[in-house]
């Protein structure tokens, strides 16, 4: 048995993430999502549901601006006013970051008192917008250990996650456990 984590980035969107989250519940599969700032304070009720079902939540800045290049001031900006932000949501648990386009520079990992997570699968479900292609990609590129990138905005990265799971469930060769990212590390 092998073990993925189902990232989901640049929510909360009420309108995809709460069809997403049912569609998980029913399949009783946990992802992770990194948020940004600014819409969490108009949908606490989304990231509130996030929490209490299971999911581990992560900050992926305030405005989903790259940090690449810059000072620690703009930085702390950036990243602090999300973490309060959902900490005042969901409680004062360790968020972990990803940084938008997966820019890291030295001054990033110096100031991140939190581990940085990027990915090993990308299913560039923002370009394709394709159901189908999300599915192709997560059955057939995922290994054990994997942490898959999408985008819980678009209707076509949920049906196409959800397609994964179901058909990764019905498997008796490939049988995957879906789990958090800090599931999967301590792993
Ligand atoms: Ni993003």
């Amino acid at each position: 048995k092998g073990y993925l984590a189902l990232t989901f980035d640049d929510g909360p969107w009420p309108k995809t993430t709460e069809a997403l989250l049912d569609g998980l519940a029913q399949r009783g599969v946990k992802a992770t999502f990194f948020l940004v700032g600014a819409p969490v304070a108009d949908h606490q009720d989304t990231v509130r549901r996030m929490a209490d079902e299971g999911h581990q939540i992560g900050l992926h800045t305030w405005h989903h601006v790259s940090l690449q290049g810059m000072t620690r001031e703009e930085i702390a900006a950036q990243l602090g006013k999300t973490q309060q932000t959902i900490q005042a949501v969901v409680g004062p648990e360790e968020l972990m970051l990803r940084p938008p386009y997966g820019f890291v520079d030295e001054t990033l990992k110096q100031w991140a008192k939190t581990p940085i997570v990027c990915w090993s699968v990308d299913t560039e479900d923002w370009k394709y917008r394709d159901a189908d292609h999300v599915k192709k990609v997560i059955v057939e590129q995922a290994q054990d250990g994997d942490v898959v990138l999408m985008h819980d905005l678009y209707e076509t990265s949920v049906r196409g996650a959800l397609a994964a799971i179901d058909e990764l469930q019905s498997r008796t060769d490939k049988t995957y456990a879906f789990v958090t990212v800090s599931q999967l590390a301590a792993i």
